[in-house]
């Protein structure tokens, strides 16, 4: 039924001929990766309906897809980590025992492609053959999962090829779970939203995915496996897998820094891996590695290397713009997908904040007519652009070195519009894991649920620990012993708001200037003053060449009420509480020293 000679790994032929036997597709096909087969599937796509072609003139090569209203996020309520002991999944997981989800996830396969073609999709995260990748096969009944992969990971025959007949892959079995039955009529974006199950066994390194054919549930590549599999892959074999853009920072003297930034979903990680200065910040450059995961081992200097596994990026649309981030815009020029955006008459894409002002006609996500007096927004809030990372105008020329690049720095960040100021500088590493164990932000549109509600976000790993967020927190204090010299340890708030609700702070291209203190912290160039939180800068330590800020507005965006920062660490930490006596004893000494206990 498929072509057995593309491969000699024998675990590989295996799981495929118990996939087909159990899933029953009328179909099975190898995905190359060519752009063949590109053009194919998305022509294939156009003709059913599932696609729409834009504009080639204005958006070459590039497709707009509206998913079913019921399947536009992650949805955390229905992913597991199937770990043998349910401790072992911790209190940040959903779980089920392994076996009992497997028969779970048998009924629903059973004959789930039946009328579809399954595809076969090898993927490599990371540059192929580099000592940091990893290889694994998703099989998907989804020509949208293919081709969405086509641009996220190193997908195809050359992949295959680098799994020779012994090597270990991560098996990604994937369905929409809506077979279709002799003679029945598709649907443009099949689901099946009442039944939706993301599933990971641990122990197998195996993923499954029912139900739903958006973004992380179904690229199984990013957050199944980069994160969720990687970070156990990591605490077993001692490095790290994180929720971080990686990003290089060019001082005037040519010397180039990177740093690793954990912000939550929908919280600037794209934004600030693809930041442009201020003009007046002459000889300033960032340069891109990746805007949402990263790959960090210790090489054998001790020194954290890290990757990007993404080959490109599947970037939030609403809000993206040649004001807030031009490379971004250049990056989606073409050879991109379009997801939940609106469509413009002239058969191109548009969002809310593309522009200052809206088209005076566009069709919605949903396909309906659009005008500005619309009540709703004409694209989802978490439409979002898949995009060739290579099209980023500010790539780093070293973001596919197989050795990665060296990280001085880790940045946390997250949505806080009270309490926390605009920048600090934790004391030291095991201060700095306190600053990402404690963490908050304000939830986004990013996974399905209610929006703006303040929540913990661990490393802004919460969704993405794949296992006992306690030893998460041990694996963090290891690896700082790990690493020759451990990264400076930092957290950011860009979102701090005035009693008018205001930001206090301009933010994206503006946040240069808190890169440039973090980097000369680091460097021991500049100084700070101490605070509670650890060190922050004094105004006089920023570089404000073209920005007019105020004391005052300096004032409000950095104050630090020490009494507030003692209570907050005094008052029960429900996730420290739930994790039990899997936390680190070092994380209730550094809670207990904030609280002055
Ligand atoms: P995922 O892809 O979901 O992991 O998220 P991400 O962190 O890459 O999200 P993204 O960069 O797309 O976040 C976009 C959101 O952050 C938008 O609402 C932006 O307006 C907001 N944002 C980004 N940078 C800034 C900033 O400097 N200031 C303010 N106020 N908002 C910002
Ligand atoms: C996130 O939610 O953090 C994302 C988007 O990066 S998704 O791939 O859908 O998880
Ligand atoms: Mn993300």
């Amino acid at each position: 039924m498929y072509d057995r000679s593309k491969t000699n790994n024998q675990k590989l032929l295996k799981w495929l001929d118990e996939a087909i036997a159990l899933c029953k597709p009328s179909a099975v096909r190898w995905a190359d990766g060519s752009e063949k087969e590109w053009k194919e599937l998305c022509e294939g796509m156009v003709e059913s309906g599932s696609m729409i072609r834009l504009n080639e003139e204005k958006r070459p090569n590039s497709y707009l897809v509206r998913s079913d209203p019921r399947d536009v996020a992650r949805v955390e309520d229905q992913t597991f980590i199937c770990s043998e002991e349910e401790v072992d999944a911790g209190p940040t997981n959903n779980w089920e025992d392994p076996a009992v989800m497997k028969a779970r996830l048998n009924d629903l396969y059973d004959g789930c492609m039946s009328g579809r073609t399954m595809y076969v999709i090898p993927f490599s995260m990371g540059p192929i053959g580099s000592p940091i990748s990893h290889v694994g096969v998703e099989i998907s009944d989804s020509p949208y999962v293919v081709v969405n992969m086509r641009i996220m990971t190193r997908m195809g025959d050359a992949a295959l090829a680098a799994l020779g007949p012994d090597d270990e892959f991560v098996p990604c079995m994937h369905s929409v779970g809506k077979p279709l039955a002799e003679g029945e009529e598709d649907v443009p974006w099949p689901c099946n939203p009442d039944n939706i199950l993301i599933i990971h066994f641990p122990a197998e390194r195996l993923i499954m995915s029912y139900g739903s054919g958006y973004g992380g549930n179904a690229l199984l590549g990013k957050k199944c496996f980069a994160l969720r599999i990687a970070s156990c892959m990591a605490r077993d074999q001692g490095w790290m897998a994180e929720h971080m853009l990686v990003l290089g920072v060019e001082n005037p003297r040519g010397e180039r820094f990177y740093l690793g930034a954990a912000f939550p979903s929908a919280c600037g990680k794209t934004n600030m891996a693809m930041l442009i200065p201020p003009a007046q910040m002459e000889g300033w450059k960032v340069w891109t590695v990746g805007d949402d995961i990263a790959w960090i081992k210790p090489d054998a200097d001790g020194k954290p290397r890290a990757i990007n596994p993404e080959a490109g990026f599947f970037g939030v649309a609403p809000g993206t713009s040649v004001k807030t981030n031009p490379n971004a815009m250049e990056s989606l020029r073409a050879n991109t997908l379009f997801t939940n955006v609106a469509l413009t008459d002239d058969g191109d894409v548009w969002w809310e904040g593309m522009t200052d002002e809206p088209p005076a006609h566009l069709i919605d996500w949903k396909g309906r007519d659009w005008t500005p007096d619309s009540d709703e927004p004409s694209a989802h809030p978490n439409a979002r652009f898949t995009a060739p990372a290579s099209q980023c105008p500010a790539i780093d020329p070293a973001w596919e070195d197989p050795a990665g690049v060296p990280i001085e720095a880790f940045v946390f960040g997250g949505r806080r519009v009270a309490d926390i100021p605009l920048v600090y500088q934790a004391k030291d590493w095991e201060h700095g894991v306190y600053v990402g164990a404690t963490m908050g932000s304000a939830t986004t549109a990013a996974a399905s649920g209610e929006v703006g509600k303040l929540r913990r976000d661990p490393m802004s790993m919460l969704p993405f620990i794949g296992y006992n967020a306690g030893d998460y927190f041990s694996h963090w204090l290891e690896m700082g012993e790990k690493f020759a010299v451990p990264p400076a340890i930092f957290h950011v708030n860009w979102f701090r708001l005035d009693a008018g609700g205001n930001f206090l702070w301009p933010g994206f291209g503006q946040n240069m200037r808190v890169l440039r203190w973090i980097i000369e912290r680091v460097r021991g160039e500049v100084g700070a003053d101490e605070s509670p939180f650890g060190s922050i800068p004094r105004k006089e330590d920023f570089d404000w060449r073209g920005l007019e800020f105020s004391d005052a507005q300096w004032d409000a965006l950095m104050a630090v009420d020490g009494e507030q920062v003692r209570s907050q660490a005094a008052e029960p930490n429900d996730l420290f509480d739930r994790i039990g006596d899997r936390l680190p004893a070092q994380l209730e000494a550094q809670r207990k020293q904030l609280a002055n206990e």
